[in-house]
């Protein structure tokens, strides 16, 4: 068997589509949703991140704000912008890149940011609202990879799902997110004994771990749904995830790709939740 490829570039496309269209209607009654993104330092993945987001709101029809701090600004003064944002009602996202310096609190000052205008999901009232059920903001990549699963139509009802990665930012919400679905999830970890008796059980496998052939295609039960989180440099520097992709592909049903799977999706349910904070802002 040959998995199917979850083409996270054409999801993107079409949900992009859809938030431009719903962005156009907003603006039809004089709201145009709006981002700011702010980076402080100069640390170079996180400037093509900032770069590649301010992007998609421009093409998307979104209003964006890039605010840029050199590696010096003191936590008082990010948390002083912060501020200004919450109250400032041209905007409704407002995303601080991480890392952050580290002489600045990270955590300080993502719950600085109001959480009606958390678009990352971060905040600890995002997360209690996930876990509870509550509207809220769900942090971009797990929603990503909800989406990817709703595109094949896949019901987790009843399956097992495992999350390999426990992060506050990926695979503690993604669990959250599938059992809301009704599937029973196993989170793994660095302290898990055996993965490849956990990965052989499931039906779905999400790897968030952050490091090459965590899953290969002997821990892959035939016809599990296979998602890739993971965002590496192979030995000839090529982009790679954390599944061995061409061993997996040949027993999974469906596999997303790296790059092209999850990665663009991020960005995507960035906008999403750009546009939902600005409808639910103009209720
Ligand atoms: N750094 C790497 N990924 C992210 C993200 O999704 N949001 C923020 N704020 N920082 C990041």
């Amino acid at each position: 068997m040959t998995a199917q490829l979850i083409d996270g570039n054409a999801l993107s496309k079409q949900l992009r589509t859809e938030v431009a269209t719903r962005a156009q209607a907003l603006k039809a009654k004089g709201v145009t949703p709006g981002l700011a993104v702010v980076l402080v330092g100069d640390n170079q993945a996180s400037q093509v991140y900032v770069r590649n987001k301010v992007k998609a709101c421009e093409d998307a029809g979104l209003h964006s704000v890039l605010e840029k701090y050199e590696a010096t600004m003191t936590e008082a003064d990010l948390l002083a912008r912060v501020e200004a944002l919450n109250n400032d009602p041209s905007i409704h996202g407002i995303l601080v890149q991480l890392p952050l310096p580290a002489h600045i609190d990270a955590q300080k000052v993502i719950e600085a940011i109001s959480p009606a205008k958390d678009v990352d999901g971060f905040h600890i009232a995002s997360a209690g609202a996930l876990m509870t059920g509550m509207p809220g903001f769900w942090p971009c990549t797990p929603y990503g990879c909800m989406k990817m699963l709703e595109s094949i139509n896949y019901d987790l009802k009843g399956k097992h799902a495992v999350v390999i990665g426990r992060s506050n930012i990926v695979g503690k919400p993604m669990a959250l997110m599938l059992l809301q679905k009704n599937a029973t999830v196993t989170i793994c970890h660095s302290g898990t004994k055996d993965l490849k008796a956990m990965t052989l059980q499931a039906d779905v496998i999400v790897a968030a771990v952050g490091k090459r052939n965590v899953l290969t295609a002997d821990m892959v039960k035939p016809g599990a749904v296979v998602l890739d989180v993971g965002m590496n440099r192979n030995d000839e520097g090529k982009l790679c995830g954390d599944v061995d992709f061409e061993g997996v592909k040949q027993v999974a049903s469906h596999i997303t790709p790296v790059p092209g799977g999850v990665g663009p999706m991020t960005i995507t349910m960035l906008l999403v939740n750009t546009l939902e904070a600005a409808e639910r802002a103009s209720k």
